[in-house]
């Protein structure tokens, strides 16, 4: 249930919640009320999960009611807004970990769930997926999702845009590969401009290790390469965040 909303203008309308589980139970409302939204005005609703360890919660209450019965499963066109380069069946995957969680039980055709490619060239695969999205995703010239989940890792990153990387910078392509030197990989992301296109964005952030970062995003001034979570500010779709109460704790207006 959610305990209070903070307005945080430009910045987006932040739910408190009083758990992680809360947290989860919010998101998959927030989820089925979308979804169905779509469905019912346009026949069909897009929508991009993160990885990360709020969406798992998430998804095992998709196993239970009102989600399971409720949600237009045969409806959905499923994306993820960042992929690591790892197969499908690595623990590290955050489409595997959604499909083996719980989206491979659903009443979901298999031609609805859209992983990352994640083999051969990273540029190659980040040009595939962008052409996928374009084939399912209708808007021009940016593809429009009904919906994209993000989280904020404590560095302030959201999807794979990690302060001070390439791909913060890109104006011209959807999809990107982006080499992350700290953990010594290449993530395949959502760039911002594609991000910013949604019809809605929302933000699932809990716990307290998120609490001063959360706090700098939300009430510092704007230092997009540091904090790569500002750059998200829909262009005309809405901005959510949902957060627990520890993760509210240093917020200006909490
Ligand atoms: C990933 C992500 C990433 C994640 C944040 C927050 O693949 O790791 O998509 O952007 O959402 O790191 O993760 P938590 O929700 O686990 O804090």
């Amino acid at each position: 249930m959610t305990l209070r909303t903070i307005d945080y203008g430009d910045r987006g309308q932040i739910a408190v919640v009083s758990d992680g589980m809360e947290l989860a139970l919010a998101a998959a409302s927030a989820v089925l009320g979308l979804m169905t939204n779509a469905v019912q005005a346009r026949g069909v609703g897009t929508i991009a999960l993160s990885g990360g360890s709020t969406p798992k919660t998430m998804g095992m209450l998709f196993h239970g009611e009102p989600f399971h019965s409720a949600m237009p499963w045969g409806s959905l066109q499923i994306f993820w807004g960042d992929e690591r380069w790892v197969p499908l069946n690595d623990p590290e995957s955050n489409a595997g970990e959604a499909k083996r969680g719980y989206l491979d039980e659903m009443p979901i055709p298999a031609a609805n769930i859209h992983p990352w490619p994640t083999s051969g060239d990273p540029d190659n695969a980040a040009g595939i997926y962008a052409d996928t999205i374009r084939a399912n995703v209708p808007g021009q010239p940016l593809p429009i999702f009904d919906l994209i989940l993000l989280g904020m890792g404590d560095d302030g990153h959201t999807a794979s845009l990690f302060p001070g990387t390439s791909a913060l910078s890109i104006t011209d392509r959807i999809t990107a590969p982006n080499p992350v030197e700290k953990l010594n990989t290449t993530r395949l992301t959502f760039t911002a401009p594609l991000i910013n296109a949604a019809r809605s964005v929302i933000f699932l952030a809990g716990s307290a290790g998120k609490a001063e970062r959360l706090h700098e995003v939300l009430d510092g001034p704007l230092e997009t390469d540091r904090l790569p979570s500002q750059l998200i500010r829909p262009t005309s779709g809405e901005l959510r965040w949902i957060i627990d109460e520890a993760a509210a704790a240093n917020l200006d207006r909490k």
